[in-house]
C-alpha cells in the first residue's frame, strides 16, 4: 500500500490540497487502490508557533513514505527563504530529487496568454533540481573576512574584468556560486532522452547561458552531447534568453526542454502562462529510485489565501503525476482525463480564467465527473 505524506503547506496550499485529496479518495475507492495518507504541519504556522522549521524527526519520516504530495510554502509573516530553502528546497536535496518535471500542456477550453490560434501548447520541461545557483554555496565578504572568502575575492580580482566593482575595497559585497557537476548533468539529461524516447519526441532542446556562464554551461553542453549520441536522438542547444522570446512567438517547437535549475524555474512560470496561469500547472520533484515529493507549481498566493479563489487543477494533476509514477497510470490518465472533461465543458471556471467557480466547487465538478465515469 502506497504511504503519502501529505504537507498541505501555507497560504493556498491547505486550500489546494484540500481537493487534491477528495480527488484521490474518490480514486482510491473506485480504483480499489489503497493509499496511506499521513498529514505533516510543517509550514508558516508551525515555524511561528514552535521556531521549528523541519526536524530531522520529520526528515526520517517521510523516509518511510513512498512519496510526498506538497501544497505551498511561503508566508508574508516570515523572512523570504525561511521556509522555502528549509523546508522544499531540504527537501528536494535531502531525498535527492535531482529531475522537476513539469509538462506544460494546453487543455480545450482553457485561454492561454498567448492570444489567436497558438494553442499547440504541448512541452515537457525537465528541470535539473539539485545543482547550479540552487546550492547554497555564497556570502557576504566585508572588512575583515575570512580566509576562503578572501581567496575568491582575490580570484575573481586578478580575473582583470572591467566589472565595476571594488573586489578589494572594504565595501561589502556579497556572491552565490553555481555549481554543475558532470554526474549531476548525466543523470537528469538521462532522464531527459529516456522520456523523449518514450513519448516519441525527435528533439530534445537544451536550456543553457553557455555564452556567458562558460564553465558551467560549457560542461552542461558536453552532456548533453554525450547523451544524444548515447541515446540516438538528435538535440539543439538554445540561450534561455531566446527560449522566452520562442515560447511566446512560436511555442509549438518545443516538445521537451531540459534546462538547469533556476533557468528551469523561470521558464516553468512563462509557460504556466502558457497552459492558462500558475493554477492549471503540475510537477513532481522526482528521484527515480527513492522518495519522490509532487506539487503544484506555483507558491502559496498569499494575495488570494483564505478566499476560495484559487484553482485546484495544478495540485490535482500533480497528484495524478504522483500515481503515474507509483505505477498507477491508468488512474492518473483517468484523473487527467476528469480535468480535461470538466475544463472543456466550459460551465465550470476558476476567477484566475475569469470565471466564478470557486477552489471547492471546482473539486466538486471534478470528483462528479470521476464518479460518474471509470478508468
Ligand atoms: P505565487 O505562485 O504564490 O503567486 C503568483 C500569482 O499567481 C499570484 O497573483 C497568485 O494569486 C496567482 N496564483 C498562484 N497560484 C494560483 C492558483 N492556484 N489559482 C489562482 N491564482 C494563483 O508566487 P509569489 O506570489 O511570487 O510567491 C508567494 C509565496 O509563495 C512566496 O513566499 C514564495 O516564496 C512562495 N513560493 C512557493 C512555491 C512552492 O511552494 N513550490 C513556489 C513559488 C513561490
Ligand atoms: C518552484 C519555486 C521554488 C523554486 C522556490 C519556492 C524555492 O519557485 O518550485 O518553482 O525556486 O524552485
Ligand atoms: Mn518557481
Amino acid at each position: 500500500m502506497p504511504k503519502i505524506a501529505v504537507i498541505p503547506g501555507d497560504g493556498i496550499g491547505p486550500e489546494v490540497m484540500r481537493e487534491a485529496l477528495r480527488v484521490l479518495d474518490v480514486i482510491a475507492q473506485k480504483n480499489s487502490i489503497s493509499l496511506e495518507f499521513e498529514e505533516l504541519p510543517l509550514g508558516a504556522a508551525h515555524y511561528l508557533e514552535t521556531g521549528e522549521v523541519l526536524s530531522d524527526e520529520t526528515i526520517e519520516r517521510l523516509e518511510e513514505k513512498d512519496a510526498v504530495l506538497l501544497g505551498a510554502l511561503g508566508d508574508p509573516r516570515v523572512k523570504p527563504g525561511v521556509l522555502e530553502k528549509g523546508i522544499l528546497l531540504r527537501l528536494r536535496f535531502h531525498f535527492d530529487q535531482f529531475v522537476n518535471l513539469r509538462p506544460v500542456l494546453l487543455y480545450d477550453g482553457i485561454p492561454s496568454a498567448l492570444a489567436g490560434d497558438m494553442r499547440d501548447i504541448s512541452m515537457r520541461f525537465v528541470r535539473e533540481n539539485t545543482e547550479d545557483f540552487y546550492v547554497g554555496l555564497g556570502g557576504r565578504v566585508s572588512q575583515g573576512a575570512s580566509r576562503s572568502e578572501l581567496v575568491l575575492k582575490r580570484k575573481a580580482y586578478e580575473a582583470k574584468f572591467d566589472i565595476g566593482i571594488d573586489l578589494t575595497g572594504d565595501e561589502e559585497l556579497a556572491y552565490q556560486i553555481g555549481v554543475i557537476t558532470r554526474q549531476g548533468a548525466r543523470r537528469v539529461l538521462d532522464y531527459a532522452f529516456t522520456l523523449a524516447k518514450a513519448k516519441g519526441i525527435g528533439l530534445v532542446t537544451s536550456v543553457d547561458k553557455a555564452n556567458v556562464l562558460t564553465e558551467m554551461y560549457g560542461l552542461w553542453r558536453e552532456e548533453v552531447a554525450d547523451a544524444s549520441t548515447r541515446h540516438g536522438i538528435a538535440s539543439e542547444f538554445q540561450y534561455v534568453d531566446a527560449v522566452a522570446l520562442h515560447m511566446i512567438k512560436n511555442p509549438k517547437r518545443f516538445k521537451l526542454l531540459v534546462t538547469p535549475n533556476l533557468f528551469g524555474d523561470i521558464l516553468t512560470d512563462l509557460g504556466a502562462a502558457l497552459q492558462g496561469g500558475l493554477g492549471f500547472a503540475p510537477s513532481g520533484n522526482i528521484n527515480p529510485e527513492g522518495v519522490s515529493m509532487f506539487e503544484p507549481v506555483h507558491g502559496s498566493a498569499p494575495d488570494i489565501a483564505g478566499l476560495g479563489l484559487a484553482n485546484p487543477v495544478g495540485a490535482i494533476l500533480s497528484s495524478a503525476l504522483m500515481l503515474d509514477t507509483l505505477g498507477h497510470g491508468k488512474a492518473a490518465a483517468w484523473i487527467e482525463s476528469a480535468v480535461q472533461e470538466v475544463l472543456r465543458g466550459g460551465e465550470h471556471k476558476t476567477p484566475d480564467i475569469g470565471g466564478t467557480t470557486s477552489t471547492s466547487q471546482m473539486g466538486d465538478a471534478i470528483v462528479e465527473t470521476l464518479n460518474q465515469t471509470s478508468p
